[in-house]
């Protein structure tokens, strides 16, 4: 199949509405990562989805809607959910619900509860309007890769088994969304993301204390075909020289990049790493580079998800 590189515009969009509406997949912008978009409600555009990524099939999709008024159909808010919207959505926080006993179980991948969100991103929130339903959204990339921060990777990956992709531009933050269960009185972080234990005023401690309840955590993901190195905060060019005495080498560093290393992307916050993180790693990949040294970041807010990427992508 041939995939339709749509722009952003009212037309594009029309048209990705239409694709969606039919049981079809549309590839589009969020501000955490590029989505791979179905009908959350249609089994068989779910169905779809898994085999577009390669995705385990216990692996359960985000449902994606435009507010928090279009929960109906899917589940019904807890009080610390309809909080946590207040204070979070649109923005980079999935909420985990009990679901509506309508929601196909290929959606949720067998579990009682469904995964929500509103992203925050003009592009997304006009197409999930245009599509009149909610829409399941796992990141768009094949299981196992990087994920996608914009339209390219996504037609690298899944070009010529969808329908269409939206380009809209680069994602701003770079890093999925943090996943919280708000079943209880607290929400229980089930992923890290860019909204922060601290913005959540939760503990520090290890991420959820069930596995079974977050089954994506489970799974291999992100890893590129170079090798991801972790080098301590301040060595990242001192690590990277080492490696490259035997093998290319690849840098993504807060500091200066040694001769003989190829520089992947510079950053001085976490927050800037978050952004190129995926990208740096694709890059990478396509210039043929054996290694990819990564600086680390502190665990503190945002480089608590960064630090969680690279060590999956680490292995
Ligand atoms: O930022 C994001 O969340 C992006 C954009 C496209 O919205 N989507 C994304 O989806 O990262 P995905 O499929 O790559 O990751 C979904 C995560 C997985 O770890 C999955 O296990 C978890 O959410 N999840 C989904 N439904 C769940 C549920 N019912 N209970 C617990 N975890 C769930
Ligand atoms: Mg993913």
């Amino acid at each position: 199949m041939d995939t339709r590189l749509l722009p952003p515009t009212n037309e594009g969009l029309h048209i990705a509405g239409g694709i969606l509406r039919d049981g079809g997949l549309v590839g589009f912008p969020t501000e955490t990562v590029y989505g791979l978009g179905g009908n959350a409600l249609d089994s068989s555009a779910a169905s779809r989805i898994f085999a577009a990524k390669g995705r385990p099939a216990d692996n359960p999709l985000i449902a994606h809607v435009p507010d928090v008024d279009h929960l109906d159909g899917l589940a019904s808010p807890t009080p610390l959910a309809l909080r946590l919207a207040e204070e979070f959505w649109p923005g980079p926080l999935t909420i985990v619900l009990d679901a509506h006993p309508h929601v196909p179980r290929t959606t949720t991948a067998g579990l009682s509860t469904v995964a929500v969100r509103v992203p925050d991103h003009p592009v997304a929130i006009a197409l999930l309007e245009q599509a009149e339903v909610p829409i399941a959204a796992p990141s768009a990339n094949r299981s196992g890769r990087p994920s996608p921060t914009t339209a390219h990777h996504v037609m690298t990956d899944l070009g010529g088994s969808i329908e269409a992709v939206i380009d809209g531009g680069q994602c701003v933050i770079g890093v999925e969304s943090t996943v919280v269960d708000a079943r209880g009185d607290e929400p229980v972080v089930l992923r890290e993301g860019a909204v922060t234990r601290e913005d959540l005023g939760v503990g520090h401690g290890q991420v959820g204390g069930d596995l079974s309840a977050s089954p994506g955590t489970r799974h291999t993901h992100y890893r590129p075909t170079s090798r991801v190195v972790i080098a301590p905060e301040g060595k990242g060019a001192e690590v990277a020289m080492k490696a490259s005495a035997f093998e290319s080498v690849g840098l993504v560093s807060r500091g200066p990049v040694p001769e003989g290393v190829s520089s992947l992307g510079r950053f001085d916050r976490p927050g800037e790493l978050a952004a190129l993180l995926y990208g740096a790693m694709r890059d990478a990949e396509a210039a043929g580079l054996a290694v990819l040294v990564f600086e680390a970041v502190p665990e503190v807010g945002v480089g608590r998800a960064v630090m969680d990427r690279l060590r999956r992508a680490a292995g």
